[in-house]
């Protein structure tokens, strides 16, 4: 059986499947590893209850589940929905929107594929436009969507070395000029997989250069306000004409009931609806029911206060000083932990690829995800993309130490085998 040319590099090995595959390999696994690799958010008890709740809540109401289960919604999701979105964002971010800026897809990856394939490719003048990455190390996720090839142009960013073995990438437009064929610009903020979050300034300076270009700024809010609201430090996103913010419920602690929620402009969310018809007649609607209460009360901007964010911020300094004890006088560095539930580590000099430190990982039971899948669009031969690993502190805190602790000694062994 052959595949089209397409079929065969939608079909191929690529980071994000082998990331799921690790995944569901672990779920499957009579003696599970310690799964420090994919982008699980954490069991969190407090949550859950929240969830559950809501979820029996929606079983005894027989009307609202055979309105919510038994019939399709409309391409862009459940009205109700979307104004209580608008309502919430109005009132926390004070953005001039309504229902009709708000459309719902089968997860928020699934919005990037669309987003990436309105915006990116071949034009109806021939011309070609790619999507702008100006703050790569990026989401893995977004690698090899697309339906043609050659889809991204990352920047590379400044380090800035910072005490304690921390470091942060900065935007470095001065450096990076940027591309004359961009048809969008898209940053993760927090950023997966570094957990950066860009600054306002930063922000507003890749808005200005979207609104030069007349293009659409993406800003992938998975990870960011005002839910699940995973993020250290003060940061509200902006809206404009030219902004698509991307939502997700997945991080509340549902990846399960695959939600994303996209604002824009009306014309990108007619567009979606059509691609959203198109590609799965409509989105779920579990997810949204699940959630319409706790966004029309506001309760799940306090979740995330409440319980969300101060647990990974916990974990995240957790993380960080067993992880630095392990590597004490190596010439690693931290990325400072800002947001989302990663720590990016960078080994410098690494005498081995974080692809062979990843294999040897696995083979002592620790999963985590090699550095070298967060570079998309990036072409040239940069060895940092092979000297880190993405470690993700969402799973059970004594697994969590021990995963580190065997991190450490194997990167420790490459140094020092490295040296003989
Ligand atoms: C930065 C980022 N964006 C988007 C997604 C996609 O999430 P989902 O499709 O579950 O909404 C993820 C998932 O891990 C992510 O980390």
């Amino acid at each position: 059986m052959k595949l089209s040319r397409l079929g065969e590099r939608l079909s191929a090995t690529t980071g994000t499947l082998e990331l799921m595959r690790d995944l569901g390999e672990a779920l499957d696994a009579d003696e599970p590893p310690i799964m420090l690799g994919g982008g699980n958010p954490a069991s969190i008890p407090a949550v859950e209850d929240v969830f559950r709740r809501r979820l029996m809540a929606l079983t005894q109401q027989p009307e609202t589940l055979a309105r919510v289960a038994g019939v399709y919604d409309g391409p862009r999701g459940d009205t109700v929905f979307h104004e209580a979105i608008a309502r919430l964002l109005c009132e926390t971010f004070g953005w001039p929107i309504s229902a009709a800026n708000v459309a719902i897809t089968n997860g928020s990856q699934n919005a990037f594929f669309y987003l990436f394939t309105l915006f990116g490719g071949t034009y109806a003048d021939g011309g070609f436009k790619r999507i702008f990455l100006p703050l790569t190390p990026e989401y893995i996720g977004y690698g090899d969507i697309g339906v043609e090839e050659g889809m991204f142009v990352a920047g590379r960013p400044r380090i800035e070395l910072l005490p304690d073995g921390l470091f942060k990438y900065r935007l470095n437009l001065s450096g990076t000029k940027v591309p004359d064929d961009i048809g969008a610009i898209c940053v993760s903020r927090p950023t997966n997989p570094t957990g950066n979050v860009l600054t306002g300034d930063e922000l507003a300076q890749l808005a200005a250069i979207a609104k030069a270009r007349d293009v659409p700024l993406i800003i992938d809010n998975a990870y960011g306000t005002p839910f699940p609201d995973i993020i250290y430090s003060d940061a509200s996103p902006v809206f404009a004409d030219n902004t698509v913010v991307v939502m997700s419920l997945s991080k509340l602690g549902i990846p399960g009931l695959r939600t994303g929620i996209v604002i824009a402009d009306e014309n990108v969310i007619r567009a979606l609806a059509a691609v959203n018809a198109l590609f799965a007649l409509a989105p779920n609607s579990i997810g949204p029911a699940l959630a319409l209460e706790l966004v029309q009360s506001g309760e799940i901007v306090a979740i995330g206060k409440n319980h969300i964010r101060p647990f990974y911020e916990q974990r995240a300094h957790l993380a960080l000083a067993w992880l630095r004890a392990g590597l004490d006088g190596y010439p690693c560095h931290i990325h400072k932990p800002e947001g989302a539930f990663f720590l990016w580590l960078w080994c410098e000099g690494l005498p081995v690829d974080s692809a062979d430190l990843y294999r040897r990982l696995k083979a002592r039971g620790v999963v985590v995800v090699p550095g070298h899948y967060f570079f998309p669009g990036m072409t040239d031969d940069w060895p940092h993309r092979r000297e880190c690993l993405r470690i993700s502190y969402a799973q059970d805190e004594k697994l969590l130490r021990r995963g580190l602790e065997i991190i450490a000694e194997e990167v420790v062994g490459a140094y020092e085998r490295g040296r003989n």
